[in-house]
């Protein structure tokens, strides 16, 4: 709300609020970033755990997109949870947030189409709702390669993959996580059933909206079997096109998903704003989108988090107008551990570096500065 100086109330971010079963101390989210920080085969570093201890002030750390398999991923050197050695990585970096008086959830990730067979088990292709195939290059241990034409998933299959959700899920509360998170946005392969340009099937997984959403809503079930309702969340991209996976008719099929969600006591719903280009992978913005979260609140009274383009300013009249109960910062938290004290005392954001994103090593990411009254 604008005070009579021209400045914006920001104390909106620093209410408490319960996601669910997770208490947060403050409004002010860390979002899901990969990194590209693991060590072989996505085990989580000592540079991991101490770039999540810095940030452990944010109300919430969603922690990075780690794949629930091997047929899951689609990057070298992003983060995994499908065995000991994973889930003892992620358990160092739960066990640093909490010493520093922070909450951690783990986003669960599989990326379906957008991988290549030389970074699956024997050469596979990679797996999606149908035979599809994204258009341009992906980076693979030979260099960029064209996107191959994945494998239709059999029913079988799918089922296999709810499977490996759910042992994610249980491997994630073995590592001390406070919750999961479920990844069914940005172009992976959760969306790519839910949206009809990547989804052309004619079985219980295509066609009606329902069919389309099965997958997830199975996906959530799986996982609901080891997590209480209340410690589980879901990001959803409506109107999103990232890596090429668009609907015919967004706002339908999110009315239908989120009205259906309701009905699960999750934690939060996550929503990742289209305005913000190429899911962080550019500063554009893009207009003539909606603001989605305001528009499928009234489908869902639950908490509602939003990811996308904010600032400061932004953030506190988004939750002061109660588009959203809390605001997840990206970009911001990569080059300001202290980002929530920053907020607080009004003090100029560390720009971040774009050609550190997705690096490797110290700098760039566990190298920016906190700011002296954040240290108090
Ligand atoms: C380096 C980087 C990595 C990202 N990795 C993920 C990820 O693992 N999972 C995910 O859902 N979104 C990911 N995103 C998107 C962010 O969660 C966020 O939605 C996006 O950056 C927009 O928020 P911002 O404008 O505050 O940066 C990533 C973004 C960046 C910049």
């Amino acid at each position: 709300m604008p005070s009579a100086a021209g400045t914006i109330d920001r104390t909106a971010l620093f209410g408490s609020l319960d996601l669910g079963e997770i208490k947060l101390p403050n409004r002010i989210i860390m979002a899901p970033m990969s990194r590209m920080r693991a060590q072989a085969d996505g085990v989580p570093s000592e540079l991991n755990v101490v770039y999540y201890a810095q940030r452990a002030s944010a109300g919430l750390i969603i922690a990075e997109a780690s794949c629930v398999s091997r047929q899951g991923r689609g990057y070298a050197n992003s983060t995994a949870i499908y065995s000991d050695e994973h889930t003892g990585g992620w358990r160092k970096v739960c066990d640093a947030v909490h010493a520093a008086g922070g909450r951690i959830v783990l986003q669960l990730w599989h990326v379906g189409r957008i991988s290549h067979s030389s970074l699956q088990d024997g050469g596979a292709l990679p797996v999606a709702p149908s035979p599809i195939a994204r258009s341009g290059e992906i980076l693979t241990p030979n260099g960029p390669m064209p996107y191959e034409t994945p494998h239709a998933l059999s029913v079988d299959e799918i089922h296999a993959v709810a499977e490996d959700y759910r042992r994610a899920a249980a491997r994630a509360k073995d590592a001390g996580f406070d919750g999961v998170e479920v990844q069914c946005a940005n172009g992976f392969l959760l969306e790519q059933f839910l949206n009809d340009g990547t989804n052309h099937r004619t079985d219980q997984y295509g066609g009606s909206m329902e069919n389309r959403s099965r997958i997830l809503f199975e996906t959530l079930e799986a996982v609901c079997s080891i997590w209480p309702s209340g410690r589980v969340g879901v990001r959803l991209s409506p109107f999103s096109t990232s890596h090429e996976c668009t609907d015919s008719n967004p706002e339908a099929l999110h009315s239908h998903v989120v009205s259906r969600l309701a009905a699960l006591n999750l934690a939060y719903l996550h929503f990742y704003e289209p305005r913000a280009g190429g899911a962080g992978r550019s500063d554009e913005f893009t207009a003539g989108v909606p603001f989605v979260s305001k528009l499928m609140r009234k489908h869902y009274s639950g908490p509602i988090i939003a990811a996308g383009g904010f600032d400061p300013d932004s953030a506190a009249v988004a939750v002061e107008q109660g588009s959203v109960d809390a605001v997840v910062f990206g970009r911001h938290f990569v080059s300001n551990p202290d980002l929530p004290a920053r907020i607080r005392h009004g003090l100029t954001l560390t720009p971040y570096h774009r050609p550190t994103f997705y690096s490797g090593g110290v700098s760039g990411y566990t190298d920016y500065p906190y700011a002296q009254c954040s240290q108090s």
